[in-house]
């Protein structure tokens, strides 16, 4: 690859789109920080329902937002994590995946003050550069300028095959229908919010990954990397 490589590629789109498995993959290839911005807002969600925050009260939702300091490192466990999670030094990588967290965290980030406490961390980090930045409105909102913008999507049928799939392979229990509801509900909130609702970019790059393999697809982003480098 030539120097001109894009300095930071935004990856957005709906739940279980494979925007994380693309995401970690290509910055191992480009030598990138990987940053999934999903974990910030499934953090809070976390911290709220542990405090017993109503989940309606924007202004608690808010004002934790802007204190919380959630941790994001480099994995020092081998059980299949990308990354540890912490708050307060309490390792919560896998408490964010719980079910309460996936019904209440599109709640959460539909608040414009969590939003805007989020986006601002997010942006600090995505400037600099040299990133894969993962998310909902990465493209649209917090990194605009991004030179590569990617939107991933595939059907809801195949997204919560995958999801289900992934829970199972966590050794817990979970019913597909159950979890297509959940997320065709979840995808609902997140594309019908009025601040930075999931949609692509008008410049972003719209992949469709039903009937491609992740190497498949890796491959296409590559591709697509190497032809705007030159
Ligand atoms: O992994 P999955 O696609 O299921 O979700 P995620 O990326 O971890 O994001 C969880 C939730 O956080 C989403 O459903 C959105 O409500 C919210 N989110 C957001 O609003 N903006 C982002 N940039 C990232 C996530």
């Amino acid at each position: 690859m030539t120097a001109s490589r894009p300095s930071a590629i935004t990856i957005d789109g709906p739940a279980a789109a494979g925007k994380s498995v693309l995401g970690e993959k290509l910055a191992q290839r480009l030598d990138y920080l990987y940053f999934d911005t999903g974990v910030m807002y499934r953090a809070i969600t976390w911290l709220a329902l542990q405090r017993q925050i109503d989940v309606t009260d924007e202004v608690a939702l808010t004002r934790l937002a802007e204190t919380v300091r959630i941790g994001i490192a480099r994995p020092e466990v081998n059980d299949g994590r990308q990354y540890t999670v912490s708050i307060d030094s309490q390792d919560i990588t896998w408490e964010i995946r719980r079910p309460e967290v996936d019904q209440n965290v599109s709640a959460v980030s539909a608040y414009e003050g969590v939003r805007r406490a989020m986006a601002a961390q997010q942006r600090a980090i995505g400037i600099r550069g040299q990133v894969v930045m993962v998310g909902r409105d990465i493209g649209t909102v917090v990194l605009p300028e991004a030179d590569l913008k990617l939107y991933l999507t595939a059907s809801p049928e195949e997204r919560a095959r995958r999801r289900w799939k992934e829970i199972q392979a966590r050794g817990q229990e979970a019913d597909y229908q159950q979890v297509l509801e959940d997320m065709r509900r979840r995808d609902k909130i997140d594309s019908e919010r009025e601040v930075a609702p999931l949609r692509p970019a008008e410049d972003a790059i719209i992949i469709n990954n039903d009937h491609l393999t992740v190497e498949e697809e890796v491959r296409l982003v590559e591709r697509l990397i190497w032809d705007q480098a030159v």
